[in-house]
């Protein structure tokens, strides 16, 4: 099967030493945000494009985030089944197999305009899907007291940790009251940031994906491992998020 590098990743070579500072210096270059639009502009708009050529996981996929959502429905005070946002949502696989199976309206946010033409293509017709909005989550803000849900999933390896701590603020803002923010990425095992050049984007380890979500004021209501993934890619981490302080507008 054709590899492509994507989402779903093998873990890099621990010995190389040099891929933890180029991660750093890649963040501060504006190129680290338009490589990685014109690397997607060149992945086919299909399920295996955005699992990086690994599509046999997708049901291993779905089938964790759908256990987690549940357990997330099932907490003290949870997050209503209104509307949802999917944050960097490609074609929108999430969406569909996940997302509008639990929520009654369900906006897609997604930079690249090509898989955004997939998804409303795909979704035709559905009642269950309200905006498309073609944005870098860079920019995105959506408006106050929106969202019960909102989605963020392989894809924040593609922000800076700066303009990450901004986006977490934004999307804080954006929740209804009792609303959370699911994030599920990759994390590395070698405790260090680790650069994919090809996609440009980086792979946290958990304590620094932890400590930017704290500087965010986010609290941590759930953080868990996605089960049943081989051991050669990288573990991925999925948490539920919800703000320090009570909103103004609660
Ligand atoms: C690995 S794919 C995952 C897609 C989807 N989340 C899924 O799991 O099926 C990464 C997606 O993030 C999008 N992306 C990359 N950088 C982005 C950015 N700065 N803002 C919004 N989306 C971005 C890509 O265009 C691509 O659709």
């Amino acid at each position: 099967m054709e590899e492509l590098t994507g989402c779903l990743k093998h873990k890099q070579d621990e010995n190389e030493e040099d891929s933890s500072l180029k991660a750093i210096v890649a963040q501060e270059d504006p190129a680290f945000y338009s490589d990685a639009a014109a690397y997607w502009d060149s992945v086919p708009a299909t399920v295996n494009g955005m699992l990086g050529g690994f599509a046999h996981l997708n049901l291993a996929d779905i089938s964790g985030s759908d256990t987690f959502l549940r357990s997330v429905f099932k907490m003290k005070n949870p997050p209503g089944h209104g509307r949802a946002v999917d944050c960097g949502a490609g074609i929108g696989r999430i969406t569909k197999h996940l997302l509008q199976k639990h929520f009654g309206k369900v906006d897609l946010v997604e930079q690249c305009q090509n898989f955004l033409d997939r998804a409303k293509e795909n979704f035709k017709g559905s009642k269950k899907i309200g905006e498309f909005l073609c944005q870098g989550l860079q920019h995105f803000s959506p408006r106050p007291n929106t969202y019960d849900v909102v989605w963020c999933q392989w894809v924040l390896g593609h922000l800076t940790d700066a303009d990450l701590e901004d986006f977490f603020r934004r999307m804080a803002y954006g929740l209804k009251p009792c609303g959370v923010i699911v994030v599920k990425e990759n994390v590395t095992s070698s405790g260090k940031v680790e650069l994919d050049e090809e996609d440009s984007s980086v792979t946290r380890p958990e304590r620094q994906l932890l400590d930017i979500i704290e500087r965010a004021e986010l609290k941590i209501l759930k953080n868990t491992k996605q089960p049943n993934f081989p051991k050669s890619l990288y573990e991925v981490n999925i948490l539920c998020l919800k703000p320090k302080k009570k909103s103004i507008l609660s």
